[in-house]
């Protein structure tokens, strides 16, 4: 009897029940919101957050985030959804204001990880499971780029947040202010918008007064001292002086991150596209201190031997987020380049070419971030209503920043062009 060489048919696995493209779209429009508006919370809390390498985790979680919300977008254009935020109603934004009334940093983030982030990525693997792998094949690529980012948030979470609950009271807390954080999400409908929503928000537990947000000052932990202006400018002869500060301020830029955060968070009213550069401008700023911070290592100091100030963080958040974000892009960025070129030359002139490279790396961000100011001041300045021109809000953050800055360097370059007498 012949055999039959031909091939079994393949056992397929239980048909599961598959989700239609309409359903697939629906969610991938919830994605794309939370995602952004987590970015634009978690930048709003850094300035609240004690703990130094929290809040250069949350810089690096927030640009990841914002990369996601682009990552549903782009496949949200492609699935013939120009404007995935036509529609969408309010239960995002209201998900994420529940959250945002935390009043720690440790409950804000258990809500954010703990009860959001987790429901989103169990949602992602969801997803994978149920939609045609053949049909929505691009959806699954998307999920298996960004699930394995989430997940290591997760991971991260678990370990960071309940360290910083660090007595009963606030284990207590941390745990009372999950479970609301998964309660309000439910009541919002779930990440999906999927769960029959409650009829009314639900609201804090007892106790819970007016959210911290935005924050007026920007908190260190105990390793810190802080005090007005930071590390004093060595004279221009003390090489391995300036060099030292050049990089503790580099750490400082910290600052940076904390008032860009606050940006991200208070501005409303914008595209999506502001949200995104913001939110890599602000991650830049973290790697900006990360560089610092490794530099300072090298050179054998730690972050924490000198004091830090916040000073420059304090006065910015006098201002609206229009002159916030100008005095940083077109005086503070902008006026910056001298000074780095100068030092990029000093660095390789003393064969210092680890300095030299940290420098150069940092022009071409910066060179980023200038373009990113001239890009949003324009359309911040419709947003918040400024009458007057360009010029003019820039000579006016201009002198805003002499009069405040704590930064010496900031304060020189700064000031009006002295003419020469005639
Ligand atoms: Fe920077
Ligand atoms: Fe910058």
């Amino acid at each position: 009897m012949p055999t039959d060489t031909r091939l079994p048919p393949p056992t397929l696995p239980q048909s599961r029940q598959r989700v239609d493209a309409d359903v697939v779209i629906r969610r991938l429009q919830r994605f794309q919101a939370l995602e952004i508006l987590t970015a634009r919370l978690l930048g709003g809390w850094i300035p609240g957050v004690a703990v130094w390498e929290v809040k250069h985790q949350l810089g690096a979680h927030l640009w990841q985030d914002a990369s996601h919300s682009r990552e549903w977008r782009t496949r949200l254009w492609e699935l013939r959804v120009p404007n995935p935020d036509r529609g969408l109603g309010e239960q995002p934004r209201q998900i994420i204001r529940a959250l945002g009334a935390a009043q720690a940093d440790y409950e804000v983030l258990a809500g954010v990880y703990f009860a959001l982030k987790t429901e989103l990525a169990a949602a992602y693997a969801r997803l994978a499971e149920t939609t045609n792998p053949v049909f929505d094949a691009p959806t699954l690529a998307v999920i298996r780029r960004i699930l394995p980012e989430k997940e290591a948030q997760l991971a991260w979470a678990r370990q960071a947040v309940p360290a910083l609950a660090t007595d009963d009271a606030a284990r207590h807390r941390l745990e009372r202010w999950t479970a609301f954080a998964r309660e309000a999400l439910a009541a919002a409908g779930g990440v999906e918008g999927e769960i029959p929503a409650a009829a009314e928000p639900v609201t804090p537990p007892p106790g819970y007064g007016v959210p911290p947000l935005p924050f007026p000052a920007a908190r260190r932990d105990a390793r810190f001292t802080v005090n007005l202006t930071g590390m004093p400018l060595p004279p221009e002869d003390d090489v391995a002086g300036r060099v030292r500060y050049q990089f503790f301020n580099y750490a400082m830029e910290m600052q940076a991150v904390e008032t860009l955060g606050s940006v991200l968070w208070e501005t409303e009213g914008m595209e999506w596209e502001f949200y995104y550069d913001l939110a890599r401008h602000c991650y830049d700023e973290e790697r900006h201190s990360a560089m610092g911070e490794m530099r300072l290592r090298e050179l054998g100091h730690g972050v924490a031997d000198f004091p830090h100030s916040v000073a420059n963080y304090a006065w910015r958040q006098l201002f609206d987020p229009l002159r916030r974000y100008c005095v940083l892009t077109y005086v503070i960025e902008a006026d910056s380049f001298r000074y780095k070129h100068q030092t990029y030359q000093q660095h390789l002139a003393r064969g210092d070419l680890e300095s030299a490279q940290a420098v150069l790396w940092d022009i071409m961000d910066e060179t980023l971030h200038v373009r990113f100011g001239q890009k949003w001041v324009p359309e911040l300045m419709q947003r918040y209503r400024y009458e007057g021109s360009l010029e003019a809000l820039e000579a006016e953050c201009r002198e805003i920043l002499r009069t405040h800055t704590v930064n010496p360097l900031q304060r020189k370059y700064a000031e009006p062009e002295r003419k020469p007498a005639s």
